[in-house]
């Protein structure tokens, strides 16, 4: 989190400045895809990670939060102790578990989000203590939580408001996307002020602008929470500008507080704010990190009695989403597609073996013509596999596409490649690769190219540079190397059954 005010040297900055949110009208809405430019292997994730280079707010969160630094550590194995598996044929259970994943269900704790939350209550509890005005602007980019803390922070301020004797502010929470006309922000906030409509010819904003600049018998403050705020500007910029003014006139009673992902916005459109040195407050929310997305899904699931993912594919999601975007709602929406992908693999392995007995087959046969994915043990929660297809999904990278649209024999051949470099070996040379490439080919009981042909088919793979093939009198002495990330060969071809068991 950072907390500046407009204008000062900018320390942390969201990885994606953009103007407008790329979503939609309100909290629950499915983000768009917000592709990467590129796939990138999990192995180069990590460092390329918009969350890798340690800043120094990063630095105070973590103090806060310890456990966050090591992925490994405790706190965050300790969330995924055993509990029982669940059964992916219950529907029920199903319901259940993509309710606790869904974008609109507000989880009981807001974890993560603990710093921001605090100045965000502590700036509008200084407001309400010193019957001040004030604005607050807060940014960062999609699905970072910016809503659903503020939500938190309106129930903490009543709850505080009630305790500590304050008279409760009366709140307007508008999301500036469902307002016909931007200036109608002005009416919403004339009728917090006075309920009764009175029939006048000044228009609401120049009604408030009076108000404010005389003292009123009302005690109450107002909390204005404009969600989505950069709807608002206009070309003239005068229904942002004129609504942030609001808070600077002499009896203003208004706490402001806007919503957005543009971190610039303040500075760029009120700058006669700046000015009057009444320049907003910001809180910026940083992009989720590989620890926090994982300790939040932790959170959401906690709830569950029973086990549903596997803990290496919400990790692999996690990871995904962190390098990408830091976006919670493309991870909640990976998790659910992912859950698809296992819903999908049980109704065909349940329809597979209703087939089998209604041939009357023995059990032994019946597990005989099954195929290894559908044997019950394996069926049963959401495997890293079921992952990689909902993030490939949501992801799509050339080069992972290109290597699952190859002929099978060179994907297998790319496959024993990563066996047979796996560790030290840089390169070898084509006959030595060839005897790897007959090792798979022969445990999977398929029958093997040739050597002439082999030698073709790493002529392609180096054409489409996935691999690089040397210079040599005799074909099966050209040195041979990998050109691609393993990372990249093992995402393209786990989803792909006949290789599960060479990936590992
Ligand atoms: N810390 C968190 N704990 C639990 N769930 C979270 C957390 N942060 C985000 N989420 C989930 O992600 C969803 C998106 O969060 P939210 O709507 O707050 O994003 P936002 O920052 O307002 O995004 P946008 O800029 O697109 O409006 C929420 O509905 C919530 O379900
Ligand atoms: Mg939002």
């Amino acid at each position: 989190m950072a907390v500046r005010s407009v204008g000062e040297e900018e320390k942390s900055t969201p990885q994606k400045r953009k103007l407008r949110s790329s979503s939609n009208v309100s909290s629950v809405k499915q983000s768009p895809a917000a592709s990467p430019s590129k796939w990138k292997s999990p192995r180069r994730c990590i460092s390329t990670s918009p969350n890798a280079a340690t800043t120094e707010n990063e630095t105070r969160i973590h103090k806060h939060q310890p456990e966050l630094l090591n992925p490994v550590a405790k706190p965050l194995l300790d969330c995924f102790t055993p509990k029982p598996k669940w059964d992916p044929k219950d529907g029920e259970q199903i319901r259940m578990v993509k309710e606790a994943l869904h974008v609109s269900s507000a989880p009981s704790t807001i974890v993560c989000r603990e710093d921001e939350k605090n100045v965000i209550l502590e700036f509008c509890k200084s407001c309400i203590e010193q019957e001040k005005a004030g604005s607050l602007y807060i940014c960062g980019c999609p699905g970072t939580g910016k809503s659903l803390s503020m939500e938190k922070v309106k129930v903490l301020l009543a709850n505080w408001a009630r305790e500590s004797g304050f008279l409760q502010p009366n709140v307007l929470a508008v999301n500036c996307t469902s307002l016909a006309n931007t200036s109608d922000i002005f009416s919403k906030i004339l009728g917090l002020n006075q309920p009764q409509r009175k029939n006048v010819t000044i228009t609401p904003l120049q009604q408030l602008q009076n108000m404010y600049s005389q003292k009123s018998s009302s005690k109450n403050m107002i909390l204005v929470v404009a969600d989505e705020l950069d709807y608002l500007i206009t070309k003239d910029k005068a229904v942002l500008h004129n609504l942030f003014m609001l808070t600077t006139f002499p009896f203003s009673r208004c706490i402001l507080i806007g919503i957005a992902n543009a971190i610039d916005l303040a500075d760029r459109f009120l700058p006669r704010l700046k000015a009057l040195n009444c320049k907003p407050m910001v809180v910026t929310f940083r992009a989720y990190s590989t620890d926090q997305i994982l300790r939040i899904l932790q959170e959401r699931l906690r709830e569950l009695p029973y086990t549903v993912f596997q803990h290496q594919a919400l990790e692999l999601c996690a990871r995904k989403v962190a390098a990408a975007s830091g976006d919670m709602r493309k991870v909640l929406s990976i998790c659910r597609s992912a859950i698809d992908m296992l819903e999908a693999e049980t109704r065909e392995s349940t329809s597979i073996s209703d087939i089998a007995s209604e041939e009357e087959l023995s059990p032994e046969q019946n597990v005989a013509s099954t195929p290894d994915y559908t044997k019950k043990h394996e069926v049963d929660i959401v495997r890293i596999d079921h992952m990689t297809r909902a993030l490939s999904k949501t992801y799509r990278s050339p080069l992972v596409d290109t290597i699952q649209s190859l002929p099978h024999h060179q994907q297998i051949i790319l496959c024993s490649s990563m066996k047979h470099f796996r560790g030290v070996k840089k390169d070898t040379i084509l006959g030595e690769l060839y005897k790897s490439y007959m090792d798979i080919c022969k445990s999977s009981l398929i029958p093997p190219a040739g050597i002439l042909e082999f030698s073709n088919m790493c002529r392609v793979l180096n054409d489409q540079g996935l691999v690089k093939l040397g210079q040599s009198r005799e074909d099966k002495l050209r040195k041979v190397a990998l050109k691609v990330d393993e990372a990249d060969i093992t995402f393209a071809l786990q989803g792909i059954r006949f290789f599960r068991n060479y990936l590992q």
